[in-house]
């Protein structure tokens, strides 16, 4: 996986893709993040990035002329078949599904927007995809692109190491995951569940999606709806919301 980044600020992305597994991914040659710095598109002795917006208003606005030719120049013949991803508020909300959806491709281009946003020209001539990471305001695109990525790259097979399988992750299934345990078995009085140190492990593999169920029924009810459920698991919401119903008279 090749991911061109833009921006106005690499230097923001030099701890994330040093630490961890996204270095590890990177050293074994499963991803490679190229960061380009918008302003070495812009033109004159100022390398001017932003201006201020027509009409009026607050704010700077960056211009279109730098990141189109930065996209261009850069993307050259890949232009039109790589997917280019304008993180921005205004986009589509990003999920797990979304990963994988991005996680499919060879490559992909990042936009990073600052101050009021993007020329809207931008939209218009390179922009195919829209990511917003949640309904709030930052200072920009780069920590979200930076969510992207991280969500993205652990998606890549072998990123994570043999035992690690990004499919019991919470939201893969639709489910939350439900907890976890490690040594001692006990700590301040708190005993780990007794069905996990029995060695059975489809009695294990029961419980823990009956945890899933019942943490998501708890904190995330509205997951239930799309999640890959079996008629009982169904039948066993209905009575977690039936107990729940009970409990709130
Ligand atoms: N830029 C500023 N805020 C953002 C957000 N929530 N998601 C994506 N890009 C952004």
């Amino acid at each position: 996986m090749h991911i061109d980044v833009f921006t106005l600020f690499p230097e923001m992305f030099d701890g994330p893709l040093h630490a961890s597994i996204l270095a590890r991914a990177q050293e074994a040659g499963l991803l490679r993040v190229a960061l380009h710095n918008i302003r070495d598109w812009a033109e004159g002795r100022h390398k001017v990035t932003d201006e201020p917006p027509y009409g009026g208003g607050g704010g700077m606005v960056m211009k279109v002329e730098p990141i189109v030719r930065a996209v261009e120049g850069v993307l050259g013949a890949d232009v039109g078949r790589v997917p280019v991803i304008l993180l921005t508020p205004q986009g589509r909300v990003f999920n797990q599904r979304i990963a994988y959806e991005f996680a499919a491709h060879d490559r992909l281009a990042l936009i990073c927007g600052r101050y009021e946003g993007v020329d809207e020209r931008v939209r218009a001539l390179v922009v195919t995809d829209e990511i917003s990471i949640g309904d709030y305001v930052l200072t920009g695109g780069e920590l979200p692109a930076m969510v992207l990525i991280d969500a993205v790259a652990r998606l890549i097979p072998g990123a994570l190491g043999a035992r690690w399988a990004p499919e019991d992750d919470s939201h893969a299934s639709g489910l939350l995951e439900g907890p976890h345990y490690t040594r001692p078995p006990e700590f301040r009085g708190l005993a780990v569940p007794e069905v996990l140190l029995s060695g059975d492990h489809a009695r294990v593999a029961r419980w823990r999606r009956e945890q899933a169920i019942r943490r998501t029924f708890a904190r995330r009810p509205d997951l239930l709806e799309a999640a890959d459920l079996t008629d009982a698991e169904r039948a066993f919401v209905a009575q977690l919301r039936a107990e729940a119903a009970q409990q709130g008279q």
